[in-house]
């Protein structure tokens, strides 16, 4: 794994969004996976930015996002539709079509994880996946415990999870089960972007790039996937020994 640590948060988000950019337009048809939460938001105005004023073009680019919370649709502000119509969507020239995200309120969950499974082959399978870190060590939506051979569905939220987003975001409630692509979905992407920041996250990012390999720390399995880039800013690399 690489890590590389930048001197504050919008360095870090500026280089993100850069190794995006290459990617794009490195490949005729660039495949992305996508993450939300706090930690991808500067990422993501640097993309706009890149977009509005160096022309980045998205117009090849599909996209995947890790996941959705069950039972909110796509215009619910707790969202992860909304967070990324927010952040990217609605500010870049990509396809609709080629931008998806589980639904969260499909009255078929398990069809919609098989089908969301089916899209990502049929695009040929994530060039790029973007990864933010939980307190907890998970990623996407899959907490401590996951199998690692696991594929998108049903998941049911940690407690702490549901809090800290809940707070994060300053909302009254959250759903208790999201759709989350898999730990061996995931690990299937040809190249993972792992980004942390500030110093709440120095503890979960010293276990998962140090401690041992286990489920219980899912971020930890990245550790045997080839090619990872992790992107820091010091606070969230306080606690690695790096030298
Ligand atoms: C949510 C998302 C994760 C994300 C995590 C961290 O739980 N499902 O994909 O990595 O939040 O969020 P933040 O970046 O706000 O710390």
């Amino acid at each position: 794994m690489q890590v590389l640590v930048y001197s504050d948060y919008d360095e870090m988000s500026a280089a993100a969004a850069r190794m995006i950019a290459s990617k794009i337009g490195e490949l005729p048809k660039p495949v992305l996976g996508l993450a939300t939460g706090s930690t991808p938001i500067g990422m993501y105005a640097e993309l706009v930015r890149l977009h509005n004023e160096e022309g980045l073009d998205f117009s090849n680019v599909t996209t995947f996002n890790l996941d959705e919370y069950c039972g909110l649709d796509a215009e619910d502000p707790r969202s992860y539709h909304w967070f990324m119509k927010e952040h990217l969507f609605s500010h870049v020239n990509l396809d609709p079509e080629k931008a998806h995200v589980p639904a969260g309120n499909s009255a078929d969950p398990d069809g919609e994880c098989a089908r969301y499974e089916r899209l990502i082959k049929e695009a040929g399978g994530i060039d790029l996946q973007v990864l933010g870190i939980g307190m907890n060590g998970h990623i996407g939506f899959n907490e401590p415990g996951s199998d690692p051979n696991s594929r998108t569905r049903v998941v049911r939220l940690a407690e702490q999870t549901i809090e800290v987003n809940r707070a994060k975001g300053g909302l009254n409630a959250l759903p208790g089960y999201a759709i989350s692509m898999g730990i061996g979905t995931i690990m299937e992407a040809r190249q993972i972007l792992l980004l942390a920041n500030g110093a709440g996250k120095a503890e979960i990012i010293r276990r998962a790039l140090t401690g041992p390999v286990t489920p219980d720390v899912p971020a930890s399995l990245l550790q045997t996937h080839p090619n990872v880039v992790c992107m820091l800013d010091k606070p969230a690399a306080s606690l690695l020994d790096l030298s």
